[in-house]
């Protein structure tokens, strides 16, 4: 399989990416490592702890990353996931326990040993991804692609901003600029993923534990995109990233110049990226385009079904 390492802020579709994963034989989840994102760092590590219990992944390293972006205070979405991040469900305790060692440290340890390259699945502010890549640049050559949701031709935080971005932008620069092949999920490729009743049902199907704690956080996360946003639908924005990481087949890209917006009036955050090739400069992301419904939704059931 596969080897990956997932940095996340669950998170309710943090979560869902994360049970994608583990229940998917074709990779290897190395370390799953938290961000301050959705919520507060105390609140994305202990449900990070919570998911990976209930993904039966026993002996997965769960380490706890930055707590504030690179330069600017900490921006949290309690309108969309709750004040503890993963509202709905019953949250049991945990009793897996987080690692000692920082999330950057152990994804650059992993790294430094890893015997083939590992591809980076980053679900939340791109903050720990940053970090790792500016204390440790000998991990580089280890790095197979990062695989992100993230950013998007128009904005869910501003009009022109997606969240991820938009939460740590100078975090987001660096590693576009990184030279590293990057694929980003972003909202044009996750609001195609739309889990409204239907896919609910669908996954519930599934008939695990697990696909029942996903169609009680799909309640959740349907009825707050429904007062925001007047969706129908909650888009799975995370469970895409993970998708592709499994399975490039589940969407297309197209391979553009994109840059990232850290000042500006109306756009900070923005992720502009250059459709018709106006700069002149190489593509450095691999931007998401068209979801194939049916594979996504069959790769995540099928995932489902694995798990506890
Ligand atoms: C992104 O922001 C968070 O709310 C989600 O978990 C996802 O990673 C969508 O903009
Ligand atoms: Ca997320």
């Amino acid at each position: 399989p596969k080897p990956i390492i997932m940095d996340c802020d669950p998170g309710h579709d943090d979560a869902i990416a994360i049970f994608l994963a583990a229940g998917s034989p074709e990779v290897d989840i190395q370390a799953i490592t938290t961000v301050s994102g959705n919520a507060r760092i105390e609140h994305t590590t202990k449900n990070a702890l919570i998911v990976a219990e209930m993904a039966g992944l026993r002996n997965v390293p769960v380490a706890e990353g930055a707590g504030e972006p690179l330069v600017r205070t900490a921006v949290t979405a309690p309108h969309i996931h709750g004040e503890t991040g993963l509202e709905g469900p019953e949250l049991p305790e945990p009793e897996k326990i987080v690692e000692g060692q920082h999330g950057v440290d152990l994804t650059a340890e992993l790294l430094l040993h890893a015997e083939e390259p590992i591809t980076l699945v980053p679900t939340g502010p791109l903050t720990n991804i940053a970090w790792l890549l500016k204390r440790y640049p000998g991990v580089k050559k280890n790095i197979k692609d990062i695989v992100l949701m993230g950013g998007g031709s128009y904005g869910n935080w501003t009009p022109a901003a997606e969240f991820n971005i938009y939460a740590d932008p100078e975090a987001a620069r660096i590693v576009f600029e990184s030279g590293l092949p990057v694929t980003m999920a972003g909202l044009d490729l996750t609001h195609q993923a739309l889990a409204g009743d239907e896919e609910k049902e669908f996954l519930r199907g599934a008939g695990t534990k697990a696909a029942a704690f996903t169609a009680e956080l799909l309640d959740y996360f349907a009825g707050t995109y429904r007062s925001l946003f007047g969706f129908f639908a909650a888009p799975l924005h995370d469970a895409c990233a993970a998708a592709f990481s499994i399975n490039e087949n589940v969407f297309s890209t197209e391979h553009l110049p994109v840059n990232v917006e850290t000042s500006g009036t109306y756009t900070m955050g923005m992720t502009v990226i250059d459709s018709l090739q106006t700069t002149g400069k190489a593509p450095n992301v691999h931007v998401a385009r068209d979801l194939n419904n049916d594979v996504f939704w069959s790769m995540l059931k099928k995932a489902l079904e694995r798990l506890p």
